[in-house]
């Protein structure tokens, strides 16, 4: 162990360096390279971000269309990933079929093995950005039985997702386009957030030199986990049970009592309010002005204000994170409580790439192989009886 430092959970160890999100905990900021996500959410679209965290600018007319038209070129999957998604069980989680899905896409393109060009690269990238709706619509529809729908490129990248997800038969199903811009906004925020656990095994494993396809199916298997983006469904979960207002001091017992944690409360960095989720609040507002409100919104909030003023949570820091709001946005809309990991992988699949792609022009490029604190027997001899 010698001098070596030791660093459980990583609370204090900075993993690379990079240049694309900026987080500020103490403060509550989030910028994308320097950008303020308030800012982006506000005057930019989830397209134009990716093109922001994978070359560093915003585009400027020509670019956003042209990048658009490069994104919607790759939206297709090879007719056969349809057998492999159709083998699943209907009740198959949406994450295990993406995860899996994703990971399949490695054997269909050989030619990202090539992980040393640049412009592979970015061809590899801009084919996930392309899919990974795809990917999620079919898995829905999969899970109902209901016909695969193409991808249509006439449509804007969420009102083509939405398409896919909800259309029934013709004429073509049309998103409302506030719910489009919404979805939008959910996505911006959710592009990128640095060293999180899903990022970190991003690098971990492109480190090797993997493909970016099976290196983003590691990522998004890191991104299932409740502590992390399966938490949007955990706390759509939460709020059922606790089911009415009257019910929450009780519940909020019981996290206190450390019998259970407050799921979308709490995170590793943010120490004050997450800004991420003061802006789904106020989407979840513009999207219920369409849908009607979600009655579980009552609950959330009950059990913020109870929260917010309690002695346990204000002195942990813990404050309602981007998670906290955004399944009743997604249930408003009409996605399925499994879904909204995936929801949270389809944009995250940008940073994931954005991070790939810095990582592979890192001069201080090396494989992670992090070392241990051994503490378990010295040398000893295998006894004589083994297997008597
Ligand atoms: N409910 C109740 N108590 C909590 C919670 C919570 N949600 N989160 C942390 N605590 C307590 C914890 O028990 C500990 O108390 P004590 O000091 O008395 O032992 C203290 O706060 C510090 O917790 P920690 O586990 O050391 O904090 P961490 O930085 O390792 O964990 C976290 C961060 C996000 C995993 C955790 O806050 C959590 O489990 N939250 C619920 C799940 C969740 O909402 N995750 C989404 C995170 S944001 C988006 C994303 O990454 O996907």
């Amino acid at each position: 162990f010698g001098m070596m430092s030791y660093d459980p959970g990583y609370l204090n160890t900075a993993s690379c360096t990079s240049r694309i999100t900026d987080l500020d905990g103490a403060k509550g900021i989030l910028r994308y390279r320097g950008y303020p996500i308030e800012q982006l959410a506000e005057r930019s679209t989830f397209l134009d971000v990716v093109y922001l965290l994978f070359n560093g600018e915003l585009p400027n007319a020509q670019q956003s269309t042209d990048w658009e038209q490069r994104i919607t070129h790759h939206t297709m999957l090879h007719e056969k990933t349809k057998r492999l998604m159709g083998g699943f069980n209907y009740d198959a989680h949406p994450m295990g079929v993406f995860i899996s899905t994703v990971a399949a896409l490695s054997t269909f393109y050989p030619d990202a093995k090539d992980v040393n060009d640049p412009e592979t690269r970015m061809l590899q990238a801009c084919r996930l950005i392309g899919k990974t709706p795809t990917i999620a619509s079919y898995a829905y529809r999969n899970s109902r039985g209901l016909p695969y729908i193409y991808p249509d490129n006439e449509l804007s990248y969420t009102g083509n997702f939405l398409n896919m997800m909800y259309r029934m038969v013709e004429p073509r199903y049309q998103a409302h386009p506030a719910l489009e811009r919404a979805l939008d906004v959910l996505f911006i925020l959710h592009a990128d957030h640095e060293q999180n656990c899903s990022t970190s095994a991003m690098r971990n494993i492109a480190s090797s030199k993997a493909d970016p396809f099976v290196s983003v199916a590691g990522a998004a298997a890191a991104l299932y986990g409740p502590s992390h983006g399966g938490a949007n469904e955990a706390v759509l979960n939460m709020l059922r049970e606790i089911g009415t207002k009257d019910k929450v001091a009780d519940y909020v017992k019981r996290c206190k009592s450390g019998e259970i944690r407050l799921m979308g409360f709490g995170h590793r960095v943010y120490k004050n309010y997450d800004p991420r989720a003061r802006i789904v609040k106020q989407t979840a507002d513009e999207v219920f002005e369409v849908t009607g409100r979600n009655p579980l919104i009552d609950v959330a909030m009950e059990l913020e204000r109870i929260a917010l003023e309690d002695e346990y949570f204000v002195s942990r820091n813990l404050y309602p994170n981007v998670d906290f709001y955004s399944g009743l946005i997604y249930e408003a809309m009409g996605f399925p409580m499994e879904a909204f990991t995936v929801l949270f992988a389809i944009p995250r699949t940008a940073g994931w790439l954005a991070q790939w792609m810095e990582l592979m022009e890192d001069p201080e490029f090396r494989i992670t192989r992090p070392r241990q604190n051994y503490q378990g027997y010295g040398e000893r001899n295998i006894p004589n009886d083994y297997r008597a």
